[in-house]
C-alpha cells in the first residue's frame, strides 16, 4: 500500500492521493524540464576544465622527417627545431652559437630552403623535408662536394661555425646567388666565422657551385 505524502501548507484541497500525485507529478516536470539546461551547463564547464587545464607546456607528438628519415619526438611545443635535432635525435652536427637568429650556426635547410633552426619551432617543421650537415654525405659515405671543397680550400679553423657554413653554401649556391664574389660575400653574410675564414669559404663555394647546382 503506497504511503501518502503528508499535506504541506500549501497543499489546502483535494485527498491525499491527489495532493502526492500532484507534487510528484510538479517535481517530475521540474526535473525533466531541467535537465537539458543542467546537462548543457555540465557540458560547457567541462569544456572549460578541459580547456583550463589545457597547459602549453603539455607535452606534443611532432612528426619530423630529417636526413630522409621519419622520427616522432615528444616535445615541449615551445622546442625549437635546433634543441629537437641535438637534444632528442642526437643529430649535434648542427650547432648551438647565439640562439637568438645572430650567427648562422644552425643553419638547416627545410623544404630546400635554410631556415636559422633557433629561430624554428619544431612543429613548423612537420611535414617539411629536413637536411642537416649529417645528410649530405653519401650512403657511400663519399662527402658532398661543398664539404669537400671546403676541406680542399681550408675553408675552416675551429670549425664551430662550419656545418651552418656548408648548409647555407649550397643553398645560396641553389638559389643563384653564387655568381660572384661579392654575391657570396652578400648572402653568405648571415653565416659568421670566428676564426675569418671568409676568403677560403668564397674559394670553396666557388669551387663546388657548379656540383652543388647538379646535386
Ligand atoms: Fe641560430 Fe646563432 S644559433 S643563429
Ligand atoms: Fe672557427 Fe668559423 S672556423 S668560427
Amino acid at each position: 500500500m503506497a504511503r501518502s505524502v503528508p499535506a504541506r501548507p500549501g497543499d489546502t484541497h483535494a485527498s491525499g492521493n491527489a495532493r502526492q500525485t500532484r507534487r510528484n507529478f510538479l517535481m517530475a516536470t521540474a526535473s525533466s524540464a531541467a535537465a537539458p539546461a543542467f546537462a548543457r551547463a555540465l557540458t560547457a564547464d567541462s569544456a572549460q576544465a578541459q580547456t583550463a587545464h589545457r597547459d602549453p607546456r603539455d607535452p606534443s607528438i611532432v612528426n619530423l622527417r630529417v636526413n630522409g628519415r621519419a622520427h616522432q619526438v615528444t616535445l615541449d611545443t615551445r622546442t625549437t627545431l635546433l634543441d629537437a635535432l641535438r637534444e632528442h635525435l642526437g643529430l649535434t652536427g648542427t650547432k648551438k652559437g647565439c640562439d637568438q637568429g645572430q650567427c648562422g650556426a644552425c643553419t638547416v635547410l627545410m623544404g630546400g630552403r635554410r631556415v636559422l633552426s633557433c629561430l624554428t619551432l619544431a612543429a613548423m617543421a612537420e611535414g617539411q623535408a629536413v637536411t642537416t650537415i649529417e645528410g649530405l654525405a653519401g650512403t657511400d659515405g663519399a662527402l658532398h662536394p661543398m664539404q669537400q671543397a671546403f676541406i680542399d680550400n681550408d675553408a675552416f679553423q675551429c670549425g664551430y661555425c662550419t656545418p651552418g657554413q656548408i648548409m647555407s653554401a649550397i643553398a645560396c649556391v641553389r638559389e643563384g646567388h653564387a655568381e660572384t664574389d661579392a654575391d657570396i660575400r652578400e648572402y653568405m653574410s648571415g653565416n659568421l666565422c670566428r676564426c675569418a675564414a671568409y676568403p677560403n669559404i668564397v674559394a670553396a663555394i666557388n669551387q663546388a657551385k657548379a656540383a652543388t647546382q647538379e646535386s
